[in-house]
């Protein structure tokens, strides 16, 4: 198990380039499987853990892929799909690979997915995509950790999501836009990669309208073909960068950053004093001499992301004064704060709050990262500690940053990858 080792103190300057964004291409992926002629390539693909996660599971189902990784492109040929069962070993690393639910019912009228289960971000059920999947006609039985669906007839239908879920929303148009009719998908997930999913669906020849609203409309076709698309840039990966550079004291350019994607955040930065321009194909973040605090509240978009509350509260750990975090979208992603107080932070804890009392420093220790983004803020806090940071866990962080550890070597940070 790799660990990163961070001596803290060094002021980050340079650039960055963003890789494309996990969040949109593992849907993206997932709808490949829609195919039924033609090869789907997908380029602006990250080289990391959920990607090779993802193509295991499509591999499995029968699709042909060759990937690229030096050319972050991936060509898949899901012609001969002769498998409709994504099992346990694979589901179990990445809750994710659910996305191919929603494919696989849609062309072919069944799917068999292992139930994701609980994970440490809290119970995160899957009920809002089954019920999705009944109201377009598809029976349902869970039975011996899989969930089982099958259709005479995929119907469209109006769908309602009781609260926004971002890959619910993702799994019904897969599934809809081979379905009969029209569906309407209301309080659907408004977010960036949604949009970018439905781009790529459309260039294939699916009809969907209003996706970045709450209201989505697709209107089934009776066949998808293989197309060329290019991923988003990853707004998560942008903005831990920018709060790598803000927590540093530093400035860096985000090259291809997508400001669109991360209003939200940067007016949080803005507020706690960082300097953002934006414009000519990126974000140039700099931080200035002492952080100022600042109050969060998660949201679905286009609310302040739960995916960079982590890395923020790093930045609040040594802002000058008080800061108060809500989580709102997940009911247990505050594992973190435990982690940042070994490195010398004040916080304390209260449910869904926190309230951070920032500090002169924080003071390097061991810690460990417990998931992606818990993991990204970890590193961060390792930048700006004193002495030095053993950071433990690291795969967690390969799930969803390309080479952190290279990216941040090259604008100037001292941290080493050291395999046991
Ligand atoms: N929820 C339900 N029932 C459902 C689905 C969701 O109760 O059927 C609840 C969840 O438990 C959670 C809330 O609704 O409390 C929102 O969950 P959502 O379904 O929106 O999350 P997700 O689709 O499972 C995606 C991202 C996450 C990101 C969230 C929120 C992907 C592959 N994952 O998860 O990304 O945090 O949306 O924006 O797109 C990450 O990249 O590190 C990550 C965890």
């Amino acid at each position: 198990m790799d660990k990163f080792i961070i001596k803290g103190g060094n002021i980050l300057d340079g650039k960055i380039t963003i890789s494309g964004s996990k969040n949109s291409a593992l849907p993206i992926l997932a709808g490949a499987l829609l195919a039924e002629e033609g090869e789907c390539v997908i380029d602006n693909i990250p080289d990391i853990r959920d990607i090779d996660i993802m193509l295991e599971v499509i591999r499995e189902l029968g699709a042909e892929i060759e990937y690229d990784k030096n050319e972050h492109r991936v060509a898949i040929n899901a012609k001969n799909i002769n498998n409709y069962k994504a099992p346990y070993d694979l589901v179990r690393k990445m809750r994710a690979s659910f996305l191919v639910m929603g494919p696989l019912l849609g062309r072919f009228r069944q799917a068999e997915v292992s139930l994701p289960g609980g994970c440490v971000l809290g119970a995160r059920p899957v009920d809002l995509h089954m019920k999705g999947f009944q109201s377009l006609g598809a029976k349902t039985f869970e039975g011996e950790g899989y969930i089982k669906a099958k259709a005479e007839n995929l119907t469209g239908s109006t769908v309602y999501f009781d609260r926004p879920s971002h890959t619910g929303t993702e799994n019904i148009i897969l599934a809809a836009a081979l379905a009969e009719g029209k569906t309407r998908i209301i309080n659907a997930a408004c977010d960036p990669e949604v949009v970018d999913l439905v781009r790529f669906l459309n260039k294939m020849g699916a009809k969907i309208s209003g996706a970045g609203s709450t209201l989505v409309e697709i209107e089934g076709v009776n066949k998808l073909t293989g197309v060329n698309y290019k991923a988003m840039p990853d707004r998560l990966v942008a903005g831990t960068y920018a709060c790598a550079a803000a927590i540093t004291g530093g400035e860096v350019l985000l090259e291809t950053a997508d400001e669109e994607s991360l209003q939200m955040p940067l007016m949080k930065m803005r507020a706690m004093g960082i300097d953002i321009t934006g414009g000519n194909g990126g974000i140039v973040v700099k931080g200035p001499e002492r952080l100022k605090p600042v109050d969060i509240t998660t949201f679905p978009f286009p609310g302040f992301p739960t995916d960079l509350q982590a890395c923020f509260m790093s930045m609040c750990t040594i802002a000058d004064g008080v800061s108060n975090i809500v989580e709102t979208v997940f009911e247990n992603r505050l594992s973190h704060a435990m982690e940042l107080m070994r490195l010398g932070a004040n916080i304390k804890v209260l449910g869904d709050r926190a309230v951070i009392n920032g500090m002169e420093h924080l003071q390097g220790a061991s810690v460990m990262a417990s998931d992606i983004r818990a993991g990204a803020a970890l590193v961060l806090a390792g930048l700006c500690a004193e002495g030095t940071t053993e950071l433990l866990r690291v795969y967690h962080i390969d799930r969803g940053y390309e080479k952190i550890d290279e990216v941040l070597k090259n604008v100037g940070a001292d941290i080493t990858r050291v395999s046991d």
